[in-house]
């Protein structure tokens, strides 16, 4: 595998209170301290100014899991860019499937968000992928190349060097049901064809992407090995400081 770095990212969803998220990190960095790894926390917005004060200068970032695209306004209970930005977020979860299901959330709107994510100087980790239906019908490739050119219309080529890519099937998320990592290698080679289509092959070829979707202590060897999957987003499997530091470990080799 050589020096290759990977990220590997925690997605707390709604866990965790700011004390929670203290105590964890504070356990976390002993772990952490030699890794060459990239170690991300996506956490609730309640909890970010003081998770990131407790990770600054440390090998752990600190995120969030959405934004919205207006600078301010009037949008009752939404968060922005720069409120995230002064909050000490490096990072911000974009277009995760919850945020396109459950809050209707469309490619357009999403692509609006990562453009003010690019704005504001946070990275944006743009979340894809299709429904068990969508596979099943072979629309899987389809999908993913919509959700993909929809979001990403407009951004420049020096704007793709700060993006991260995460293939996250919707069947697979918190189902215990993984895709293989042969399933998983296939789609991130073929989103890598769509990214360098975008931005060339140097920089689309170069954005990592990252693998979602149950993945646990038990099967993320078999994602990191394969040469396209850069890292993994891991929801369930964060939540237990004990299973992230796992995890952690196995992505080292
Ligand atoms: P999961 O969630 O690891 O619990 O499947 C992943 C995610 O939603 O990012």
């Amino acid at each position: 595998m050589g020096k290759r770095k990977i990220y590997v990212v925690g997605n707390w969803k709604m866990h965790k209170t700011s004390r929670d998220a203290v105590d964890y990190i504070e356990k976390l960095l002993p772990h952490v301290k030699e890794t060459e790894n990239l170690i991300c926390l996506a956490v609730p917005f309640t909890s970010i100014a003081l998770a990131s004060e407790k990770a600054e200068g440390t090998r752990i970032a600190i995120g969030a899991q959405n934004m919205h695209d207006a600078t301010e306004g009037a949008f009752t209970g939404e968060i922005a860019g720069p409120m995230l930005k002064e909050a000490g977020a490096s990072f911000v979860l974009l277009g995760h499937s919850e945020r396109r299901h459950i809050f209707q959330e469309t490619n357009e709107w999403i692509h609006r968000k990562v453009h003010r994510a690019l704005q504001e100087g946070i990275l944006p980790v743009l979340c894809i992928g299709e429904t068990l239906e969508e596979r099943l019908e072979g629309q899987t490739e389809e999908v993913l190349k919509k959700q993909l050119v929809t979001a990403l219309e407009g951004v420049s080529e020096s704007q793709a060097e700060h993006l991260i890519v995460a293939y996250e099937p919707v069947w697979a998320i918190g189902t215990g049901k993984a895709a293989t990592p042969l399933i998983a290698e296939e789609v991130h080679l073929f989103c890598r064809s769509v990214l360098s289509e975008l931005f060339g092959k140097k920089i689309g070829g170069g954005v990592s992407i990252l693998y979602g979707g149950s993945v646990s202590p038990q099967n993320v060897a078999g994602f990191i090995k394969e040469k396209n999957i850069d890292g993994v987003l891991v929801g369930g499997a964060s939540l237990n400081l004990a299973t992230f530091v796992q995890l952690i470990e196995l992505c080292k080799k």
